[in-house]
């Protein structure tokens, strides 16, 4: 594979990702990166292309699905890096994001029960009970910083009544699933903590089902009937926990940004608030706080989107890119809430194909009820003091770790 042209930790992409993501789709449709310290990788950057990269079926997500391919598994790569105990390798060989082919279908179809919109609806009540409260406690104080105190326990909340923990146990459990985002915790004992605490879930909703996502799990089977075993229910628990939890946390700070940033819209959505649903997936479509899909290796030697690429080359799709890719959406940089799309012309914020994020409809709720307390039923939240920001991350601006607010 050709030397990579450029980091995605270089400035040019975390002081102004937006830009090095238009010049590079002018430049081409695949380009090497370098990545800290890893292989080089082919960034997708078209809005076709990456959507084509993350269906198509000579790419997988599991590097040992490529023939011949040597070297440790990502399950022992993981292991390694966390010291994680020998049993976590079950639960990473179950990983939904992880997995190809057959097994993920498999997966997919007993998972799914979980996630219906029927179910993620039913949990809209207690989303705007527990937003409430959590706007009530700040405005009390008058100040307080918008990501710790609203957006991270909201979205961390929901997770965990998703889940089914019980109400005395969240904080417990909360604090396990920040350790997941946090450098200076001790990850391992968390997972562990976690894990164990999970078990005995699963062990108590078979014996006694409730209305939440483990009863579904232990419960529901395919028509061949197959179900999942406690590894794979754990191995959700922990994928949702990663994936839901963090992601919806910072979808909201950049979403408030993003209105604060254009007043026009802000005011449209505020004289007429029921097209705040709509307006959610152009949010979505500027706000997205997830830049890259997961890694996918090729399963054979081939041509994709007109480049040579070999069995084994890594390839990632920029969302971000894709979601600014002017060929789908007209002047992508403006940010339109009343922007109407043709049929198939969607953003990529929750990825495409088989991996298709199975929270999206719980973010898109979460995010619409967040702005709707925050922005539309009151009208004072304003900016307190400096914003902080994390570390950058590969291919994306720095994520927001403080929003200090006034209410
Ligand atoms: C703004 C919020 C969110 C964003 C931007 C987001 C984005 C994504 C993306 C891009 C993928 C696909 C990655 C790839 O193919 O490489 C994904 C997968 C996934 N997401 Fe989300 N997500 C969000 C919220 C959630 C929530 C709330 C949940 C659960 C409650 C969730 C659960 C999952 C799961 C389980 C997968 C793996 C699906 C599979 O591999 O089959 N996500 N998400």
């Amino acid at each position: 594979m050709a030397e990579p042209i450029i980091s995605l930790l270089d400035p040019e992409f975390t002081d102004d990702p937006i830009g090095a993501y238009a010049r590079l789709r002018e430049m081409a449709p695949l380009v090497p990166i370098g990545f800290p310290g890893g292989p080089p990788v082919w960034l997708v950057t078209r809005h076709e292309d990456v959507s084509s990269a993350m269906s198509d079926p000579r790419l997988v997500v599991d590097h040992q699905n490529v023939p011949g391919h040597q070297g440790p598994s990502l399950a022992d790569q993981a292991i390694a890096a966390l010291d994680l105990p020998d049993e976590f390798r079950e639960y990473l060989a179950a990983n939904l994001m992880l997995v190809d082919g057959q097994y993920h279908s498999r997966l997919r179809r007993l998972v799914t029960p979980a996630f219906t919109a029927r179910r993620m609806k039913a949990l809209r009540p207690r989303i705007e009970e527990i937003s409430a409260q959590l706007i009530d406690a700040l405005a009390q104080k008058g100040s307080g910083d918008l990501i710790e105190e609203y957006s991270s326990p909201l979205t961390g909340t929901v997770i965990c009544e998703l889940i089914g923990v019980d109400e005395a146990d969240q904080p417990q459990v909360r604090k396990w699933m920040n350790d997941y985002a946090n450098a200076d915790a001790d990850i391992a004992t968390s997972l562990r903590s976690l894990v164990g605490y999970v078990k005995g879930l699963i062990q108590r909703r078979r014996a006694e089902p409730a209305d939440d996502m483990i009863s579904v799990l232990v419960q529901k089977g395919d028509e061949e009937g197959n179900r999942l075993t406690e590894a794979e229910i754990v191995s959700l628990v922990l994928v949702v926990v990663n994936n839901g939890h963090h992601s919806t946390t910072h979808f909201i700070p950049n979403a408030i940004l993003t209105l604060f940033d254009n007043p026009d819209q802000m005011a449209l959505l505020r004289a007429k608030p029921e097209a705040l649903p709509h307006a959610m997936y152009e949010l979505m479509r500027v706000a997205n706080p997830v830049p890259l899909a997961g890694p996918r290796y090729a399963t054979e030697d081939m041509e994709f989107a007109g480049v040579p690429v070999c069995k084994g080359d890594v390839l990632t799709g920029s969302l971000q890119s894709a979601n600014y890719d002017p060929s789908v959406f007209p002047e992508p940089e403006r940010c339109d809430v009343g922007r109407v799309l043709k049929r198939k012309e969607t953003h990529v914020a929750f990825g495409a194909g088989p991996h298709y994020c199975l929270g999206a409809m719980l973010a898109y709720i979460e995010g619409e009820i967040a702005l709707d307390h925050l922005l539309i039923q009151r009208d004072g939240l304003q900016i307190d003091g400096r914003l902080s920001y994390h570390e950058p991350v590969a291919g994306g601006a720095r994520p927001l770790s403080a929003f200090p607010v006034r209410l």
